[in-house]
C-alpha cells in the first residue's frame, strides 16, 4: 500500500518528508520519491527499492524548498521502476502529484488527454491527474482548487492525492477518496500524510479528511470543501498515539516490540471495559435491547483478523445462544447470505482501511444491517462507517505482521460475547463474574510466555530451514494454528499450513515425515480435545513426524511425545488462543529471524490492504 506525506511551513521540507516517508515503510512500498517547490520550480528525486536509496541521492543531489510532497509506491499499475515512481509530473512540469489507491478510468482518461496533446511518460494510472488538472486549467479552470475538482468529478477508483503547483508557492493541495488522508496541524507548518505515524512525532492535532473533500494548507491555515465546492467545517482531533508508539523502543523490530506489549495491552482492555464490579462496558451505542432481540450475527474480516473472526464466531455461539457466521470479507461480496436487518455485522479489522472488509460493510449497509466493528485506528474508514465500534487500543501496530491487534481482538471478542451474554440472560451475573476472574489471568499467562523466548527461539532455529510445516488445532485452537501458520509463512516465507487437528485423517497425514515440523496446539481442556489431541500426536509421532506441541506446563504426558514443547500456563479453556498464540508468533518470528527475512516489512506485503 501507497504512503502519501507533505508539509508546508517554513522548515527545509526534504528531510521532513523523507522521516515521514521513513515511518511509512511498514506499509510495504518498492520505491520513493518527493517533489519540492523551490524558486519557482518543481524539484523531483525518485529511486527504485528501499527508501535508503533515495536519501544516498538526496544528499549528493540536495533539493532545498519549505513545501513539498512525498511517496512510497506499491506498485500496482507499471513494474517497479524509477519512471514509474511518484511523483507525477503535468507536460509543462508545474503540476507535481503523488497518490495513494487505483484510477480504474485511466485508460479511456490516458486516451483522451493523449488527443489533447498530452505526453505519458509512465505505466501508472496516477500520472493522469497531473495531465487531467493541467487541462482544466487550460479549459478555464479559474485556480488550483477548481482545476482539482473538476479533476475529481472525472475520476473513478480510491485516491490520496498530494499536489503541488509550481505558480502556487504557498500552498499545498490534497483530496481523498476511499484512501484514507490525514492533515497533521502545527505550529505556522501543516502536513499530509497518510498514516498518524508518519507525522506523529510533529503534531498533537490532526483533521481526518473525508471521501470527497478537498484541502487547501498553508502555514497558518486549512481550507477544506467538498467536490462541490461547498465549504466544510473540519472536526479537530487530539492524536492519542504516544510519540514512542512509533518507535522501536530499543527492540531490534516493531514486531517484536509489539509482541512484548501484549500484556500491557490485555491489561488495558480489562481496567477499561470492566469495572470494579464486574460490569462490562463495550462501549457501543447499541442498546443492551438490541442484542436481546439480535438473532443473527455475520463477522466479515481478512487474514488475521478472519482468525479472529473464527474465535469469535465460536464464543459468542457458546455463550449468547446467537446464530453466528464469520466469512472471508473478500468471499462475502459475492454470496447472497440473506440476511436480514436483524443481522449484526461485525467487521474485524487493525487498520480500518482493507478495501474487502469496506466493500462488505458497503453491502450490509444496503440490506439495512447494523454494523458494530472491532478497530484499531480511529478516525479510519471503517470505524466511519460502522454504526458502533470496539476499539481495540493498542497504538499503531507497525509490524506488518500483526500480533498485539490479534490478542486484543480476541479479547474483544472474549469481553463482547460476555457482555451480551449477560444482557441477554444466557450467563447469570455469578458466571459472567467466574469468566471474568479467569479472564483476568490471561496478561499474567501472556507475559509467562514471553519470557519463554529463548526457549522458543531455539526450537524456532531448530525447524526453520524446512520446505513446510504444519500446525494443528481444534474447537477454539483451531484458529490459533491457522494464525500460528500464517505468522510463520508471512514473516519467514516458509510455507506453513493451518489445519483443523480432526481433518489430518482426510489427507494431510499423507504430508508427515521426519522432515516435517507438526505444530500441534495441545493444551489441556475441560472436554475431550485434550484427548483427541493426543491421539492426533500419536498418529503424527507413529509416521516419525517432528512434533512441536503448544502444552499446558506440568503435563508430563506430552513430554513422551513431543520432540519439543512450548509450555504455556493454564487458563481457561475458551481463553486458551489469547495465550497460545503468542507462543506461535514467537516461534515463527525466531525461525524468521534464522532464515534472514526483512520481519517487519515481509516481501510483498502491505500492513493494509487497501486494494481488492
Ligand atoms: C496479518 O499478519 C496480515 N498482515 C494480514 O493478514 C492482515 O491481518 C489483513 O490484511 C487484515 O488487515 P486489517 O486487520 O487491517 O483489516
Amino acid at each position: 500500500m501507497c504512503g502519501v506525506v507533505g508539509y508546508i511551513g517554513s522548515k527545509e521540507a526534504a528531510p521532513i518528508l523523507i522521516d515521514g516517508l521513513q515511518r511509512l515503510e511498514y506499509r510495504g512500498y518498492d520505491s520513493a520519491g518527493i517533489a519540492v517547490l523551490c524558486g519557482g520550480k518543481i524539484e523531483s528525486s525518485k529511486e527504485v527499492g528501499r527508501l535508503v536509496n533515495l536519501e544516498k541521492m538526496l544528499a549528493i543531489h540536495p533539493i532545498k524548498g519549505t513545501r513539498g510532497i512525498g511517496h512510497t509506491r506499491w506498485a500496482t499499475h507499471g513494474a517497479p521502476s524509477q519512471i514509474n515512481s511518484h511523483p507525477h509530473l503535468s507536460s509543462d512540469g508545474s503540476i507535481s502529484v503523488v497518490h495513494n489507491g487505483i484510477i480504474e478510468n485511466y485508460a479511456e482518461l490516458r486516451e483522451e488527454l493523449s488527443t489533447k496533446g498530452h505526453k505519458f511518460i509512465s505505466e501508472t494510472d496516477t500520472e493522469v491527474v497531473p495531465h487531467l488538472i493541467e487541462q482544466s486549467l487550460k479549459e478555464g479552470a479559474k485556480s488550483p482548487v477548481e482545476a482539482i475538482l473538476r479533476t475529481l468529478k472525472r475520476l473513478r477508483g480510491a485516491y490520496a492525492l498530494g499536489i503541488l503547483f509550481r505558480d502556487e508557492p504557498d500552498a499545498i493541495y490534497c483530496a481523498r477518496k476511499g484512501s484514507p488522508l490525514i492533515i497533521g496541524l502545527g505550529e505556522h507548518e501543516n502536513f499530509i500524510a497518510s498514516d498518524v505515524p508518519a507525522i506523529i512525532n510533529r503534531i498533537k492535532k490532526a483533521i481526518y479528511l473525508n471521501d470527497g473533500e478537498v484541502a487547501v494548507l498553508r502555514a497558518d491555515s486549512v481550507e477544506i470543501c467538498t467536490i462541490e465546492g461547498v465549504a466544510v467545517v473540519p472536526e479537530i482531533k487530539e492524536i492519542s498515539f504516544q510519540a514512542e508508539a512509533a518507535e522501536c523502543a530499543g527492540f531490534e523490530t516493531f514486531m517484536l516490540k509489539e509482541i512484548h506489549e501484549q500484556p500491557r495491552i490485555l491489561r488495558a482492555m480489562l481496567e477499561k471495559h470492566v469495572s470494579a464490579d464486574g460490569k462490562i462496558d463495550i462501549g457501543s451505542s447499541l442498546s443492551p435491547d438490541y442484542f436481546r432481540k439480535l438473532n443473527r450475527i455475520m463477522i466479515v474480516s481478512c487474514g488475521t483478523a478472519y482468525h479472529a473472526g473464527m474465535y469469535g464466531k465460536l464464543l459468542l455461539e457458546n455463550l449468547t445462544g446467537i446464530a453466528v457466521e464469520t466469512d472471508l470479507a473478500s468471499e462475502f461480496r459475492y454470496r447472497d447470505p440473506k440476511i436480514d436487518p436483524g443481522t449484526l455485522i461485525i467487521p474485524v479489522s487493525q487498520s480500518g482501511e482493507t478495501a474487502d472488509t469496506l466493500a462488505s460493510i458497503r453491502m450490509a449497509k444496503e440490506w439495512g444491517c447494523r454494523i458494530c466493528a472491532i478497530c484499531n485506528v480511529e478516525g479510519s474508514s471503517v470505524v466511519r462507517e460502522s454504526d458502533a465500534v470496539f476499539f481495540t487500543n493498542c497504538g499503531p501496530e507497525i509490524g506488518v505482521a500483526s500480533t498485539k491487534a490479534y490478542t486484543a481482538q480476541l479479547m474483544a471478542f472474549a469481553l463482547f460475547a460476555l457482555y451480551v451474554a449477560g444482557v441477554r440472560g444466557n450467563l447469570t451475573p455469578e458466571q459472567i463474574k467466574s469468566y471474568l476472574t479467569d479472564l483476568q489471568e490471561v496478561p499474567d499467562a501472556v507475559h509467562y510466555v514471553i519470557q519463554k523466548k529463548e526457549e522458543i527461539r531455539a526450537i524456532g532455529e531448530k525447524h526453520h530451514d524446512g520446505p513446510s510445516s504444519l500446525y494443528l488445532g481444534r474447537k477454539f485452537n483451531y484458529p490459533t494454528a491457522l494464525e500460528g501458520a500464517l505468522k510463520n509463512k508471512e514473516i519467514s516465507y516458509q510455507h506453513a499450513e493451518g489445519y483443523a487437528a480432526g481433518e489430518m485423517k482426510h489427507g494431510p497425514i499423507a504430508l508427515i515425515n521426519e522432515a516435517l515440523p507438526v505444530i500441534c496446539i495441545c493444551t489441556k481442556t475441560a472436554d475431550e480435545v485434550y484427548e483427541k489431541m493426543l491421539s492426533n500426536i500419536k498418529e503424527v509421532e507413529a509416521r516419525s513426524g517432528r512434533i512441536i506441541a503448544v502444552a499446558t506446563e506440568g503435563d508430563t504426558e506430552i513430554a513422551k511425545l513431543a520432540g519439543d514443547i512450548i509450555y504455556v500456563p493454564a487458563v481457561r479453556d475458551e481463553f486458551t488462543p489469547i495465550v497460545n498464540v503468542v507462543g506461535l508468533q514467537l516461534l515463527a518470528y525466531y525461525a524468521a529471524r534464522a532464515r534472514g527475512t526483512d520481519i517487519d516489512k515481509p516481501r510483498n506485503l502491505a500492513k493494509s490492504v487497501t486494494v481488492e
